[in-house]
């Protein structure tokens, strides 16, 4: 579908070639309200595109609620209860999870892991530079998130490729590559009280309550023995909720955070040229984190009526939050849809900054993007992609899933 700037926001194939600049550009200029009309399966929304509003949005937790559900689809209330996490939720429930899951994902915390990370990034990009050409998303970008999500959470490394398969399948739930049941294709009625209404969530379940029972062994240094050990932390269905929500948000978001990294680097030679002359190791994640911006959106429900730019967006409507698209808001950055890997500031809205609900693993996530690609950069001369990149079809989680290149490795 070719991106005239009238993309339907609500077609996952608007998205299957890349995110629709274009036609974020536009709303954000016409139309920075604007409302995509509901068919039979879900109901219209208003979407915010630009930065300025959607963090007003964001930050007004009251009157913009994420306690009816996260994302476009119309749950029942039984499907919300049976669903929830605690980012379906709003302050003050919502903080008091928050507070308890928090310190395993605070900066200091997680800066103890950069040895880790160097270790597993090293044997992965000497790994995938034994060949000259490869896909880099399953070679580079999928590998370390996957293995740093195993330490994090505490999992044997042996079910990893398992996990991310059902990762892949929950979040992923649109995209013919990564599950069966394509969400707008066929009928998941059967699956409306798991996890993105997805066969996956039966399996993730199945082993959440194998963690619980004991039958499945974690390692006691990881987030999950620690929640299930404190006598404040998360019991049954929160537990096995929050296990699928870090399953699929621990994940696939970083992995195309550095897919768009590899892609940069591949179609524009100087920023490898930038990386090497050691110019901008403290900025470069966020950039990357900008552009890529991998869970485009979050959705709200409106508590009350709300007039903004002339538009009424009524009490009880869902309005998304476009974090792509604030992130490339040209009232804010500069040259916004280039890539400067040392711009500062970076006032991006990928991780949902300024908000109660802001990413939890955003630190563990800029570690992981830098260290790979110090890693990287050290030992190429150049790095070219040899075909079209693939994307992911969706309109809430974006990235590049495929991406065949050609590398040249120092002598
Ligand atoms: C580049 C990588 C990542 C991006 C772009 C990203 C993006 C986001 C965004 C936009 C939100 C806000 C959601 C909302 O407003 O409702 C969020 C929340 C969250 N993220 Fe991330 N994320 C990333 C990596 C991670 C990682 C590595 C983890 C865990 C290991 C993680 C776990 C979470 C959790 C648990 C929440 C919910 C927090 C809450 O509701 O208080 N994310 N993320």
């Amino acid at each position: 579908m070719i991106d005239d700037g009238y993309l339907n926001l609500a077609d996952h194939d608007s998205f299957a070639n890349g995110i629709p600049h274009k036609t974020f550009a536009r709303l954000r200029k016409e139309d920075p309200v604007s409302w995509t009309e509901g068919d039979d399966t879900a109901k219209g929304f208003w979407s915010l595109t630009r930065h300025a509003d959607i963090a007003y949005a964001n930050r007004e937790a009251t009157l913009f609620s994420s306690g009816q559900g996260i994302r476009i689809e119309d749950q029942s209330r039984e499907e919300y209860l049976a669903r929830r996490t605690f980012q379906e939720t709003d302050p003050p429930e919502h903080s008091a999870t928050r507070r308890k899951v928090n310190p395993a994902f605070a900066k200091p915390i997680v800066a103890r892991f950069e040895e880790l990370i160097r270790t597993l990034a090293c044997e992965i990009v000497d790994k995938a530079l034994e060949k000259t050409e490869f896909d880099a998303v399953e070679a580079i970008a999928k590998q370390l998130p996957m293995m740093m999500l195993g330490r994090i959470l505490g999992v044997p490394d042996e079910d990893l490729n398992w996990l991310v398969e059902k990762g892949d399948a929950l979040i992923g739930n649109t995209d013919p590559d990564f599950t069966q049941h394509v969400i707008d294709k066929v009928d998941t009625d059967a699956y409306r009280l798991m996890p993105f209404r997805s066969p996956a969530g039966v399996e993730l379940y199945d082993y959440a309550d194998d963690i619980l029972a004991g039958t499945k062994p974690i390692s006691d240094d990881g987030v999950l023995s620690k929640i299930i050990r404190d006598e404040d932390g998360l019991n049954g269905l929160d537990f096995k909720n929050f296990f699928c929500l870090l399953v699929a948000a621990g994940n696939d978001t970083t992995r195309y955070s550095i897919a768009m990294s590899l892609y940069l680097l591949a179609t524009q030679p100087e920023l490898l040229k930038q990386l090497q002359a050691d110019q901008c190791w403290d900025t470069v994640a966020d950039e990357v984190i900008r552009l890529a911006s991998p869970t485009m959106h979050f959705r709200r429900t409106a508590t009350q009526d709300i007039t903004l730019h002339g538009k009424t967006i009524r009490k009880g409507d869902k309005v998304l939050l476009w974090f792509v698209s604030g992130s490339r808001d040209e009232e804010v950055f500069t040259n916004a849809d280039e890539a400067d890997f040392a711009r500062t500031p970076n006032r991006h809205l990928a991780f949902g900054q300024g908000g109660p609900h802001v990413c939890l693993g955003m630190h563990l996530a800029k570690l992981e993007i830098r260290i790979v690609l110090e890693e990287l950069v050290k030992r190429i001369t150049s790095i070219t992609a040899i075909s079209e990149p693939s994307w992911t079809r969706s309109n809430f989680i974006c990235g590049v899933k495929k991406l065949d290149v050609r590398v040249e490795v120092k002598n």
